[in-house]
């Protein structure tokens, strides 16, 4: 079966159509960039150019990068423009997409969904946070495999600074750190900060950054937690948006 995922991002809107058995995509995916200011009606147009290239009239599954309720509401949008707080993005983009049945789905939990099933958290039972860093940094945590949403630990406060601004890969970027100071101080203080608070067994690294992880995974020392890349990578939030919008 054959779900289109769509993945909006601080700087692009990828999507592609999803083989929901394979947990891959069916076709090479297609980007645009991300508007910005990134309003509700400038982001549903790339929404709509992303699935309007690939003719598809079926279930869309997208994923919204802030906390969303009933696979519809906003009520967060950290990274792209404030007048989406309190939108219905389920009936905004079902409009722009010509009636097609959307879900939408926070960001992290469709890359973490898609890891648990098809990536890095196969058959992984206990406490798994997926992470990903990026723009922001993503939190998707499952206990057995049983997704807790919208959990938001890209905002815990870490020395007194909201902790994504310290550790996402963004930061990384505007402060043209190494990757090595980055992963030593940046992702270990968070790491150890989270394990404080959920002693997971497993934590998956996601986000563009799963691809360079040998870059900084040797450096994240003192953490208990077991540490993997995810194997996803970037289409993980295309994959889970499908599979969200399919009922898993
Ligand atoms: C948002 C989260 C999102 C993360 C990654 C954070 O700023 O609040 O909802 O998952 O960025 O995009």
């Amino acid at each position: 079966m054959q779900i289109f995922g769509v993945d909006i991002g601080g700087s692009g809107i990828k999507g592609a159509p999803v083989d929901l058995d394979k947990g891959d995509l069916a076709q090479e995916r297609h980007k645009v960039l991300t508007p910005h200011p990134a309003t509700p009606d400038g982001v549903a147009d790339g929404v709509r150019q992303v699935v309007d290239h690939f003719g598809w009239t079926g279930p869309v599954g997208v994923t919204f990068p802030g906390v969303v309720t009933d696979g519809a509401m906003i009520r967060t949008a950290a990274n792209v423009d404030d007048s989406w707080i309190d939108t219905d993005a389920r009936a905004l983009l079902g409009e722009r997409l010509g009636g097609l049945p959307v879900t939408v789905v926070n960001d992290a939990d469709a890359a973490g969904v898609a890891e648990m099933h098809f990536g890095a958290g196969r058959g992984r039972r206990g406490t798994v946070i997926v992470l990903t860093f990026g723009t922001g940094i993503g939190s998707a945590v499952f206990t057995d495999g049983v997704l807790v949403p919208n959990t938001e630990l890209g905002h815990l406060e870490l020395d007194g600074h909201d902790a994504e601004k310290r550790a996402s890969s963004k930061a990384r970027e505007d402060h043209e750190m190494t990757w090595e100071h980055w992963a030593a101080h940046r992702v270990r203080r968070y790491l150890a900060h989270v394990e404080m608070l959920f002693s997971p067994d497993l934590f998956i690294i996601g986000g563009g950054v799963s691809r360079k992880s040998h870059k900084f995974l040797p450096h994240i020392e003192g953490i208990k937690a077991e540490i993997v890349p995810a194997q996803l990578q970037n289409n993980a939030g295309i994959v889970g948006a499908a599979m969200r919008a399919a009922g898993h």
